[in-house]
Parts: C-alpha cells; sequence; structure tokens
C-alpha cells in the first residue's frame, strides 16, 4: 500500500465525487423498498450501478443477493464487506418527498442506507484497486430482517476463500460522523417460539368443566420471566419476551387453546442454551400444574454476532487514522443480525456507523425513521480505509 496519506486523500477524492450519486441511489430504494427475499429491483439497481464502476457482478445468490469481487494489484487475502438490502412491513409516516412508494412496505433500519454504503465503498476501492493486496468481495444480502439471507448467500458459496469480513449497521443513538466499536459479543443472539397450551373448552360459569387454557397461559407467561431474574446471573444478559398472545372470542367461553409467540435474546452460547431448555422445563411443567399439554415450537435463528479483536483492533485504527478519534463507547445490543454467521465462519468485525441527528431521537423500525444521511459517504470511507489496511496488514503478515 502506498503512503498512508495519499491512501487517504485518494479516498477522499472518489467520495467527494460519488457522494451526491450516493445519496441519489439511497433515496431511489428508499421510495421503492422491498420485502425480505423479494429485493428484486433493489438487486437491479446494484448490478446497474456496480456496471457503471465497470464491476463485474453474480446476481441471484442465494434469493435475490449480489455479488461482487475486486481484485487487487497484488496478491493476498481475500476480504468480504456485507451490506443488506431489504425493507421492512411498515407503513412509512416520515413526509418525505421521497418516502416509500409501496404501501406498507419502508425501510425503516436504514439497509437503502446500506446498499448505497456498499456501493460507495465499491467505487472507492475499485479505484484504489492497483494499490490493494488480495481481493474485496462485496456481499449484497437480501433478507436480512428475517434472519434468512445471510444463511441462503453461505449456502451458495459466498464465503467460499473468504479469510475474514466486515459488517456495519447504521445506529441512530449515535451521533453522525461519530461510530461505535464493541468488544465480543455486539449483538444477541435470537431464537424463536410458538406454543399452543391446549385446554378443553367450555362455559365461562362453569370453569370446573372446562381446562382453561388462558389461566394456565398467564403463568407460563410470568413463570418465563424468571428465566432472567431466578436462572441467569446478574452479569449475564438474557431477554425473553412474549410477543402476542391469542386466545378466545367472547366473555362467556373458554377456548380450546392459547398460542404464544415469544423470543429469546442471549449474548453467550451457553446462556442460549440454558434458557432454551428452561423454556421447554416450562411448557413441560404446565402439564402437570394446570391439566394444559403445551406444543412448543422452537425456532433457532442466529447466534449471537462475535467481533474478534485483531480485526476490530486493526480496523479501529485503521478509520482514526482517516477520519480521527471518531469512536464514542458504546455496549452489546440485544438486537441479532444474521451477519453472526458470517462471524461465526470468519474472523469479523461490525462496525457501527453513527447516522443520529442532533435534536431527534430516531429509533430504527420506527414508522418515521430518518437517518441523517451525510453517514452514507462517512461509512463507505471508515469501511474502505478499514479494509485497505486489513487486507495490507493480513495478505503480509508481521
Ligand atoms: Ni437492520
Amino acid at each position: 500500500m502506498g503512503h498512508l496519506n495519499d491512501i487517504g486523500n485518494a479516498i477522499l477524492d472518489v467520495v467527494r465525487a460519488e457522494e451526491a450519486g450516493l445519496i441519489a441511489v439511497r433515496r431511489d430504494l428508499h421510495a421503492h423498498p422491498e420485502l425480505s427475499f423479494q429485493e428484486v429491483r433493489t438487486a437491479g439497481v446494484v448490478a446497474a450501478e456496480l456496471a457503471r464502476l465497470g464491476i463485474a457482478c453474480r446476481t441471484g445468490v442465494g434469493g435475490t443477493g449480489v455479488i461482487a469481487d475486486i481484485q487487487g494489484g497484488r496478491p493476498g487475502i481475500t476480504l468480504a464487506i456485507r451490506g443488506d438490502m431489504d425493507a421492512l412491513p411498515i407503513e412509512e409516516r416520515t413526509g418525505l418527498p421521497f418516502a416509500s412508494q409501496n404501501n406498507g412496505v419502508m425501510h425503516a433500519c436504514g439497509h437503502d442506507v446500506h446498499t448505497s454504503t456498499l456501493l460507495g465503498v465499491a467505487a472507492i476501492l475499485k479505484r484504489l484497486a492497483p494499490e490493494m493486496s488480495g481481493t474485496v468481495r462485496l456481499l449484497f444480502q437480501p433478507a436480512e430482517e428475517v434472519l434468512g439471507g445471510a444463511r441462503a448467500m453461505i449456502a451458495e458459496g459466498a464465503l467460499d476463500g473468504v479469510d475474514m469480513a466486515l459488517g456495519y449497521h447504521n445506529h441512530p443513538d449515535i451521533p453522525v460522523g461519530s461510530f461505535g466499536a464493541v468488544q465480543g459479543a455486539t449483538y444477541a443472539a435470537c431464537d424463536r417460539f410458538r406454543l399452543v397450551v391446549r385446554g378443553v373448552s367450555g362455559h365461562a360459569a362453569y370453569p370446573q368443566t372446562t381446562v382453561d387454557p388462558i389461566v394456565a397461559a398467564a403463568h407460563l407467561i410470568t413463570g418465563l420471566q424468571t428465566i432472567v431474574s431466578r436462572e441467569v446471573g446478574a452479569i449475564d444478559s438474557c431477554v425473553v419476551t412474549i410477543g402476542a398472545i391469542h386466545a378466545g372470542t367472547v366473555h362467556n367461553i373458554i377456548p380450546d387453546s392459547c398460542e404464544l409467540l415469544g423470543t429469546v435474546r442471549t449474548l453467550t452460547d451457553s446462556i442460549r442454551e440454558r434458557a432454551e431448555q428452561a423454556v421447554f422445563r416450562f411448557c413441560a411443567g404446565l402439564e402437570t400444574s394446570f391439566r394444559t399439554p403445551c406444543d412448543l415450537d422452537w425456532n433457532p435463528g442466529v447466534p449471537p454476532t462475535l467481533n474478534a479483536p485483531h480485526v476490530l483492533e486493526t480496523s479501529v485504527a485503521a478509520i482514526r487514522r482517516q477520519l480521527g478519534d471518531v469512536f464514542v463507547a458504546g455496549e452489546p445490543s440485544m438486537g441479532a443480525e444474521d451477519f453472526s454467521l458470517i462471524a461465526s465462519a470468519v474472523p469479523s468485525f461490525v462496525l457501527r456507523i453513527g447516522s443520529g441527528t442532533p435534536g431527534r431521537s430516531d429509533q430504527l423500525h420506527n414508522s418515521g425513521y430518518q437517518p441523517d444521511e451525510a453517514c452514507i459517504a462517512l461509512g463507505a470511507t471508515a469501511l474502505a480505509r478499514a479494509a485497505l489496511e486489513l487486507m495490507a496488514r493480513y495478505s503480509n503478515p508481521r
């Protein structure tokens, strides 16, 4: 790699030239959001932008994913950088001129920004490719919101030959211009479950002639909370949430069954296993206590997302050289990321890119969410610099 100042200036030159175009792409994607595994138009925009940059790509990977390799001028490792592309089933209420034109679908998690950011990385690294050691593999991933896209792309070879990976997410809790890097587990494991408490229906006035699944479910819901308070240590982290409950029709009928939908979030494999076993135990005990057999359908999601110390440290140092002292303290999030499947396969780091506007209290998955668009150029700059230094360093181990 050339002189560090030269690299920094070259990155800035590309970003200055591309920023307006990247924002235009982001606004176009924002106006045309697509749900998980339906990112057909989005993938088309990505392929067209890559073609404009002179970068060949493979489309239809893992459904609607796009993969593009940029070869460096020198041999070295292969570094994957992943950006997700899907939107959410939310009715947009931002009132923006480029608001969603698809009713009930919105880029409320900023994956439009992520897609545009990765195109910015592509532009920078294509320009600097002669200076680069190794190969960068850009992964434009579908279906992160349903935790399905990473698995689908990996199954179709997205990580074949990959040595290391970078991920990123916009963070409205971090002011734009600042970044976050969390040691160890940065995002949680996510498992989901559906359970049906089975009773015997009858007249509400004669509960003794019925087996009431609603009373049993009420005990179960409060009992499950004791997994966190009584079975997991206070220093460890675990969330058990019942997000939906469905039972009954009217006031004078005890129904036959009660359905519950829930999720468990944990930061380590051992707490994850322990929580799962406890949910099964509570369900099994319900029949003994309340005469209500319980069908539990456990849907394993994704493991915790772990940052590899050496990838994190090299990336943070590189970004500081490019942008200055831009990192703010952060803590693990109990939200989940299917990038965790990539981070489980190769040493990885997820960069948190500040997208918050001072004076606003935006939240991801909110119908009014507006990331500060300056985060696109800043994110692309940071990721490209981190990638260049990771590849220089680990292609030529010292
Ligand atoms: Ni997201």
